[in-house]
């Protein structure tokens, strides 16, 4: 399965670290951010990846990275225009993607252990969709899951009165037909395509399933969130490349 790392985005939460970089090369703990999301497909066996990223500092990110030898994976340039959305910036992973599954990750989202084997059960059938789950204390900031039994039956971003505790993390696999998904989606009323709504159209055709990940996660899109995921590395744990 190829990897797409979301890497894009104004990353206006963080200003003014954000104002002449990008979010995702700013440091947690002792490596920039995009290093993380990177080891983390790879230690999952996806070493074939694709990096969408926008604004002015995208070439910092070739300097960085160059074609990702050091790192022990192969890695491809995207570039997207402003900022549209999750799902806008997935859409151009389509000729990359080449109508073969995908497993793609929020590049601010870091996580202890590893999804081997949420990757090798999608990869098994190749199927409809697959996110992962993770109980948090705030909800309200995620998109929020709800169950009924052991099926998902919808999902809420950022809701004010949250049906579960389950944050829907920024992990997911998808087949095929993602694009085809992301081609009907019109821009919320906070102006981007939704990757909530392109989650709920595969709940709605019955064709989406869920792990719940082992180990702590974070974003690190705020300055609380930032300073927690640096904290977390640096007592251990998290994947970590070089
Ligand atoms: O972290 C998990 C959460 O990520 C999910 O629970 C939410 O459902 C999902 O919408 C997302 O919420 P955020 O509001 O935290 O997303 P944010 O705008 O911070 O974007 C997360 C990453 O997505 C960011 O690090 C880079 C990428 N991105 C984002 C936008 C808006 C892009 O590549 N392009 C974009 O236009």
């Amino acid at each position: 399965m190829k990897g797409v790392i979301l890497a894009g985005g104004l990353g206006s939460r963080l200003l003014p670290l954000t104002k002449i970089t990008n979010k995702h090369l700013l440091p947690v703990f002792d490596r920039p951010m995009i290093y993380y999301p990177i080891e983390t497909l790879r230690n999952a066996g996806i070493t074939e990846i694709l990096i969408v990223t926008g604004g002015n500092s995208a070439g910092d990110f070739l300097r960085l990275l160059e074609n990702g030898d050091e790192l022990g994976v192969k890695i491809n340039y995207a570039y997207q225009r402003g900022e549209g959305g999750i799902a806008d910036a997935l859409a151009l992973a389509r000729d990359f993607a080449d109508q073969e599954p995908i497993c793609v990750m929020l590049g601010d989202n870091i996580i202890e252990r590893d999804i081997r084997e949420t990757v090798a059960r999608f990869s098994a059938s190749d199927q409809g969709a697959c996110i992962l789950l993770k109980e948090v204390e705030d909800p309200e900031r995620f998109g929020v899951a709800e169950l009924k039994g052991d099926k998902i039956v919808g999902i809420e971003e950022k809701p004010t009165a949250p049906k579960s505790n389950l944050a829907v993390i920024g992990i997911y696999m998808y087949d095929g037909r993602v694009f085809d998904f992301i081609s009907t989606l019109e821009p919320s009323a906070r102006g981007e395509l939704e990757i909530t709504d392109v989650n709920n159209a595969y709940i709605a055709a019955g064709e989406m399933t869920f792990g719940v990940l082992d180990g702590w996660w974070t974003d690190a899109g705020t300055f609380e969130s930032l300073l927690r995921a640096s904290k977390l590395v640096a007592e251990g744990g998290a994947n970590r490349l070089g």
